[in-house]
């Protein structure tokens, strides 16, 4: 198998709207699977929590080597050294992307883009506003008063004060970021489902096409091409909507 060399970088502006294909699944034989099926249109994977834990740096090299650009997402959340080491453990791994929670605060994001400027430049950090399965009652309810909306840009700003490279949020948060100046950051969005889709856990959505036409240029959508009965259709299907959404 054989995949031309993607972006080891995030371009904040991307030529057309990439999707990034999260692969969360039981194993990497299952993962191979999928994106054999899809095959050369595919740049982008996310390995997240479920299969780097249990098949760890291994399994990322071996992405790489086939030439995948790779969002490694940690969501790391804890103290500033802890947060600093974490990110020191994955310096020396081929991984364009990775994740931190902007509510860990900014102490915690300074030390991580500290650790990543020393030792892992080419990765890319991402602070993680509001995950995108919330509602605003669950927010509420965790004690972050007020909107969404409000919070992600909030954070945002906290973000690019730590010098983060950008944030994941919904695409109905991309107007609001826009609005209040927030243009800097590289935007990356999971939250998006095609009109005829299941939304799963995911609560603040839209459409493949309506969060392109919002600015979404990093789309992360996973269940709707890896549990499809044919990930190929699907994820061909979702490409040709954003394309003509960017293109209209
Ligand atoms: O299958 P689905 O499209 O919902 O996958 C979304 C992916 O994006 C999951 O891997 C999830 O961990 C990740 N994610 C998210 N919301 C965030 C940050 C990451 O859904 N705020």
């Amino acid at each position: 198998m054989c995949f031309k060399l993607g972006p080891m970088n995030a371009n904040p502006s991307p030529t057309l709207p990439e999707i990034i294909l999260p692969l969360d699944l039981d194993t990497p034989r299952e993962a191979w699977r999928v994106i054999e099926r899809i095959g050369g249109d595919l740049k982008w994977v996310k390995v997240g929590l479920q299969m780097y834990l249990r098949w760890g740096d291994g399994f990322v090299k071996e992405l790489a080597k086939e030439g995948f650009s790779i969002f490694l997402d940690l969501k790391l959340f804890d103290i500033p050294n802890t947060v600093a080491s974490a990110i020191r453990s994955i310096g020396d791994l081929p991984v364009a992307l990775t994740t931190l929670h902007t509510l860990g605060g900014v102490p915690m994001m300074r030390a991580a883009v500290e650790a990543r400027d020393r030792v892992a430049p080419h990765i890319r950090l991402l602070g993680v506003t509001i995950l995108t399965s919330m509602d605003v009652a669950t927010m509420n309810r965790v004690g972050i008063p007020g909107e969404v909306g409000y919070e992600v840009v909030r954070l945002a700003g906290l973000a690019r004060e730590s010098g983060v490279d950008g944030v994941v949020c919904s695409p109905q948060e991309l107007g609001l970021l826009q609005a209040a100046g927030v243009r800097d950051l590289i935007f990356v969005t999971p939250g998006v489902r095609p009109a005829d889709a299941s939304a799963d856990d995911q609560s603040r959505i839209m459409t493949p096409g309506e969060a392109v036409r919002a600015g979404a240029r990093y789309l992360v959508i996973g269940r709707p091409i890896t549990a499809a009965p044919d990930p190929a259709a699907a994820f061909r299907a979702i490409n040709e909507e954003m394309i003509q959404a960017f293109r209209a």
